[in-house]
């Protein structure tokens, strides 16, 4: 039997609690204040505390603290006072399980203890998924992945690192075309000189121009002082044309000229200066094709694909996904002050099964979400949100839905639009309001 401790200096919410929870099948302990609560907890090893937090002695974070402390594994649910925003944020940071608010109401007591022992049950089952201790991230340039796929482009990296040739890597969005340009620069012979980032979409094409190559004093209105291009602060390091594929015509004729005398005047200026640094380019669209259609210069896309490295979409290596949640994880734990530490092989199905048409990086946005919402320290469906049947309110009646899931969805629905006020949506619905609390909890609907 699940054993629960309840620590309240108020004898009757104290009483309250217990007895409900002794009706409800679990083991019921109480105790009148913190410190006599931490002793029990330790000497009965409860699964479960719940708290107040306003308490004389010991208030209720520093026995979340003590018992969190003692044994990770026992969950601890806090009691706050209905105004009081300030400890409940932090109770959640400190590791709380969940809170509940002053007056109590038993429906939301039922469902918080429920949850608290399900996740103990759940985090006991899984072992801890990360391999790597979150304190440890600072690796920030860090690709992930074992497929041929990605070795392939280890393969490449590794070839390229030693001299200074032209890339272009090319590949999807958030793909790691970026991280793949600065791993170039970082693990080879450039990597004790600048790493310089040019985005070819952002800058007008008079701007872009001497963004990259500088300009001379009264070259054009605005010009009130020599600068120094990107090509220049580059030095002898790397220059990452980002989005090659948005450069004009004139500007691609510019750049061919670099790449083939390997010097640049500045902008009205009349001096060489030689290119030293490495390009690297990087496309998200189908040069090839903008080279058939016309749009972008053949001579200046077999210059800039000396070697090119395509990136592989997250949906072609999908046995990755695993290492990379495993990463991220750690990476957004670190990030965040959180441990969230195991994932469900359900969970883990969604993410492998998905689309990923943002790649890598909608993996790691979804991540990053989730973990924000976790409480406790398993990955949980409910807080994954890709390929949600309710996601898209306009077709959510849709033929293909069973009964309950057209339930699920109403009952979310009706929740929005009373901004969560149960009364209310128990009324609308015409179901009471614990069966409210009950389908919320079947269907585990959450407050997005
Ligand atoms: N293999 C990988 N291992 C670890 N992190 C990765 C990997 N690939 C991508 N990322 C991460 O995903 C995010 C997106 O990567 P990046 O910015 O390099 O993509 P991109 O291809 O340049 O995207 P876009 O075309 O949208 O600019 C970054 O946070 C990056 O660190
Ligand atoms: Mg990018």
């Amino acid at each position: 039997m699940e054993r629960i401790l309840v620590i309240d200096d108020d004898e009757s919410i104290r009483k309250t609690i217990a007895n409900y929870l002794k009706k409800q099948g679990y083991e019921a302990l109480s105790a009148p204040d913190g410190t006599s609560g931490l002793e029990m907890a330790e000497k009965e090893q409860v699964d479960l505390v719940i708290s107040d937090i306003r308490m004389p002695g010991l208030n209720g974070l520093e026995v979340l603290d003590k018992v969190k402390a003692m044994d990770d594994q026992v969950q601890v649910i806090l009691i706050t006072a209905h105004d009081d925003m300030q400890s409940t944020v932090l109770a959640m940071q400190k590791g709380a399980y969940d809170y509940i608010e002053k007056p109590l109401e038993i429906e939301r007591l039922k469902v918080a203890v429920k949850r608290a022992l399900e996740n103990k049950k759940l985090s006991e089952q899984l072992s801890s998924f990360l391999t790597i201790e979150s304190s440890e991230y600072n690796l920030e340039n860090n690709i992930v992945g074992k497929t041929p796929e990605m070795k392939e482009v280890y393969k490449k990296i590794g070839q390229v690192s030693s001299s200074k040739v032209t890339v272009l890597i090319s590949g999807e969005s958030g793909t790691g075309k970026e991280l793949v340009a600065r791993s170039i620069h970082y693990m080879g012979i450039t990597k004790g000189y600048p790493f310089v980032a040019v985005n070819c979409t952002a800058l007008s094409e008079s701007l872009l121009e001497s963004e990259l190559f500088g300009h001379v004093k009264g070259s054009f209105t605005g010009a009130v002082r020599d600068k120094k291009g990107k090509f220049e602060l580059a030095g002898e390091g790397t220059i990452f044309l980002d989005e090659i594929s948005e450069v004009s015509p004139q500007l691609q004729v510019k750049l061919l000229r670099v790449l083939q005398e390997r010097e640049f005047e500045r902008v009205g200026g009349e001096v060489s200066i030689p290119m030293k640094a490495r390009i690297v380019a990087a496309t998200n669209k189908d040069l090839t094709m903008l080279v058939n259609e016309g749009r972008f210069r053949e001579d200046l896309y077999y210059r800039l694909k000396v070697v090119d490295i395509e990136m592989p979409p997250l949906r072609k290596r999908v046995e990755d996904i695993p290492l990379l949640v495993n990463h991220f994880l750690g990476k957004i734990n670190a990030e965040l002050h959180k441990n969230v530490n195991k994932v469900t092989e359900e969970v883990m199905e969604i993410l492998k099964r998905h689309e990923w048409t943002g790649n890598v990086r909608e993996l790691e946005n979804t991540l990053m979400q989730a973990v924000v919402l976790t409480q406790g320290d398993v990955l949980l469906r409910e807080n994954v949100m890709i390929g949600k049947s309710d996601s898209t309110p306009q077709d959510a009646y849709s033929e293909s839905l069973s009964l309950s899931e057209v339930e699920k969805i109403h009952i979310k629905r009706v929740l929005s639009a009373n901004n969560w006020n149960k009364q209310k949506t128990a009324e609308i619905l015409q179901i009471s309001v614990p069966t409210l609390y009950s389908k919320i909890d079947q269907y585990k609907i959450t407050r997005d």
